[in-house]
């Protein structure tokens, strides 16, 4: 049956391409969103199911927001299901961390989602239905040593979350969000590996995780599939870790 489209956000990183292949496996056709065009056009080439489509995307330009929704719209028809999963950071001291770091970190992942949130809501409006579905992280619960801002950050897309999920429900629309705890990926990976005590950190987190390992990025997008569905529609200003019990909160 088909299923609303869908626009991801860092559609073409590890988790956001787990999330894109699970939505059109699901019956979404999916607006596959990332820096850039032609590793989102190849996640989209490889999806089964309702398939997708590559858009050029950075979330920290207005301009670019636009044209990746416009061209989404008409490609694929009205997003009735975004997903924010664009992220970044880097392993930092907060005594070490400037305001460009600062500014960039903020811009990625807080200013982005709620920018493209911006875009995409009036038309769920209209149509009186439609699914937010926000990738934070345990570091936004918790924190997270080394990453103050990007838990600032993460921690800001919840509470926007659970603010647009109170706004929006008399329009049929849910907003959750949903926290990976860390996550095998290239971004986890880079970060680790820039850091002195990185290998470290790798081992002494997975025998922390109650259920033994790191997260990969086919764990956290079954739940995002769900939250995206129809069976989750009494269900809003969620939010759930994905973090093999890292946190329980
Ligand atoms: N890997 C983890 O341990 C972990 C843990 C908690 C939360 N997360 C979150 O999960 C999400 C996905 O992370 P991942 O581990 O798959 O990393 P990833 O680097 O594989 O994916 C992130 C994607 O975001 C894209 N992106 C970055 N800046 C962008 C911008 N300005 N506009 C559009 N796209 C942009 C990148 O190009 C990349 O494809 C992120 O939001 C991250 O913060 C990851």
């Amino acid at each position: 049956m088909p299923r609303g489209v869908a626009l991801v956000t860092g559609g073409a990183g590890a988790i956001g391409a787990a999330i894109c292949r699970a939505l059109a496996a699901a019956g979404h056709p999916c607006a596959v969103a990332d820096l850039s065009l032609e590793a989102a056009e190849t996640v989209a080439a490889g999806l089964a199911g309702a398939g997708g489509r590559g858009v050029a995307l950075d979330v920290t330009d207005p301009a670019s927001v636009e044209a990746a929704v416009a061209r989404s719209e008409t490609e694929l028809g009205p997003v009735d299901v975004l997903v924010s999963c664009a992220g970044w950071d880097e392993f930092r001291a907060f005594l070490d961390t400037d305001e460009a770091f600062s500014a960039k970190v903020l811009e990625i992942n807080l200013a982005g989602p709620i920018r493209i949130t911006r875009r995409v809501l009036p038309g769920m409006v209209e149509r009186e239905a439609g699914r937010i579905v926000n990738v934070a992280s345990d570091a936004g619960r918790v924190g997270s040593s080394m990453e103050s801002v990007y838990s600032a950050a993460k921690g800001g897309l919840v509470a926007f979350t659970k603010t647009i999920a109170r706004e929006m429900a008399r329009h049929g629309i849910t907003a959750n969000a949903v926290c990976p705890g860390p996550t095998d990926t290239p971004l986890f990976n880079d970060m680790a590996d820039a850091s002195p005590s990185g290998e470290r950190m790798r081992t002494a987190l997975a025998r922390a995780i109650p259920l033994g390992r790191l997260g990969v990025p086919e764990d956290v997008a079954p739940a995002v599939a769900f939250l995206a569905s129809d069976e989750a529609r009494f269900i809003t200003g969620q939010t759930l870790s994905v973090s093999g019990g890292l946190t329980m909160c």
